[in-house]
């Protein structure tokens, strides 16, 4: 980590010098270890931290600048082809891929803890038949430390894991039975023998009138659409869980925060609103209209751009292709929308507007048409994928709570507001 470089500042008009150590990690930039910043008497300033490393972590790496996307050290690409949904989860929380045995044994962890206190069904019927499914996430998966006191001791190791594996377990739960409940179907339960990504189409879809029959095609899609949105390094929701985390908040409320930070348009609501978009252009004709008022900055173009990738996302290449898969096995490869969204990429990656500004597809850019495809509503897609970067954020939040050197987090702020004043009585304002 230590390097034998600095950085010296100087300061009160070139009296004064600070020195910083420069810091190196595995991988990616050396940063500037500021620590001891504050001996200058001054703060340093970085809205949306542009420029500011918040932690060391070990999890996951992007190389914005290639497009690569490590999850523990593996390509993005090999997972996605390799592993499925379980594997991924497991090696993010523990750092290793499984072994077969520890496979087995993680696999039925999982897979025997995805039923819901029946209690909880309650909660769900507090809400609006209407109310976003992204609402109801967020108050069930925060009711749910109401429901499983027996782990919530963030200082227990054993405890943090229980709490991963319940998390991890029961999202797909909690997210299946948002949607019936928004549907006014019955709610579901799972069933044993399928796999996660089985089970979630099974608890969407199934009634109680016949059988339903999961078409594996579209449920291995789905997997692999877990493991894309799976962990993204320091991202506004994975941040928001370790600021929440840093206080001391039992993990079901720091995820409830990371789902709730995740709805935002700009994030993870993105996918929802590709779909919206694609509606609104409505056909190829309209396209050159459309671009000219995302260069006037009336719209953005949703699912293309991003804070860290300058180049394609590696994740948008690997949806594209599975949108292909699932649309050739449903007999979709006319779908307007894809047709649509391969127009405007085609153009939005040939237009100098967006090629200047290193705007590329995201992963949310065909997300969308793919889970549209397998019959998932569009106010289903956050949802989905909050359930797919509940391993990330638990992850994220294990590493920062068994870190000896976390503090809370409290960052400081530039005051530009009014200096002191007297308050005058209300007779004479
Ligand atoms: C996710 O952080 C993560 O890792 C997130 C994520 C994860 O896995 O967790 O990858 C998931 O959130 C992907 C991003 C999904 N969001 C969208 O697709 C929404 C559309 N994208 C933008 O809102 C935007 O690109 C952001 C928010 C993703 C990134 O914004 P930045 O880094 O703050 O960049 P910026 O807003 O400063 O833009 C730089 C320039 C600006 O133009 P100028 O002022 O220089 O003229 O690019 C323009 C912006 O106007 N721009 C866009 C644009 N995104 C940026 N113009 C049109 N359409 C867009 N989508």
């Amino acid at each position: 980590m230590e390097t034998n470089k600095k950085v010296a500042l100087t300061f009160n008009e070139g009296r004064d010098t600070i020195e910083m150590p420069v810091l190196a990690g595995t991988l990616g930039p050396e940063v500037v270890d500021i620590r001891t910043f504050g001996k200058t008497g001054m703060f340093t300033f970085d809205p949306g931290f542009l420029a500011t490393a918040s932690c060391e972590s070990k999890i996951t790496f992007i190389d914005g600048d290639l497009g690569q996307l490590y999850y523990r050290g593996y390509p993005i690409e090999q997972l996605a082809e390799r592993c499925d949904y379980l594997e991924v989860c497991y090696l993010l929380m523990n750092g290793e891929l499984p072994t077969p045995a520890q496979k087995a044994d993680f696999d039925k962890k999982i897979l025997r803890h995805n039923m819901l206190n029946d209690q909880m069904f309650t909660v769900f019927k507090g809400f609006r038949r209407d109310a976003h499914p992204m609402a109801v996430m967020v108050g069930v998966v925060g009711a749910l430390s109401a429901f499983y006191h027996d782990s919530l001791d963030i200082t227990d190791p054993h405890h943090r894991e229980v709490s991963a594996h319940r998390l991890i377990a029961k999202l797909p739960t909690i997210a299946a039975q948002a949607y019936r409940y928004n549907k006014g179907l019955p709610f579901s339960y799972p069933k044993n023998g399928l796999t996660y990504a089985e089970n979630f189409l099974h608890m969407m879809f199934s009634t109680p009138c016949e059988e339903y029959v999961v078409n594996p095609v579209l449920a291995r899609a789905l997997d692999r659409i877990f493991t894309l949105h799976a962990d993204h390094e320091q991202n506004a929701s994975t941040s928001t869980v370790r600021l929440a985390g840093s206080s001391g908040a039992n993990p079901f409320a720091c995820i409830a925060a990371g789902i709730a930070c995740l709805w935002g348009p700009s994030h993870g609501g993105a996918n929802e609103a590709v779909l919206k978009m694609l509606d609104e252009i409505g056909s190829v004709d309209n396209v050159a209209e459309f671009m000219q008022g995302v260069k006037d900055k009336r719209y953005k173009l949703m699912g293309f751009g991003h804070r860290v990738y300058k180049n394609m996302d590696p994740r948008a290449a690997i949806m594209k292709q599975t949108c292909d898969e699932v649309l050739g096995e449903l007999g979709l490869q006319d779908d307007p929308k894809f047709k649509l969204a391969m127009a405007l990429e085609k153009i939005a990656l040939e237009d100098p507007y967006f090629i200047e500004r290193k705007l590329y597809p995201n992963v949310d850019f065909y997300s969308g048409i793919v889970l549209s495809a397998i019959g998932i509503p569009v106010s289903m897609f956050t949802p989905i994928f909050a359930l797919a970067r509940t391993v990330g954020w638990i992850s994220h939040w294990n590493e920062m709570i068994s870190d000896p050197q976390q503090k809370i987090g409290r960052p400081r702020q530039l005051y530009t507001g009014s200096p002191r004043r007297d308050v005058q009585q209300l007779s004479d304002r």
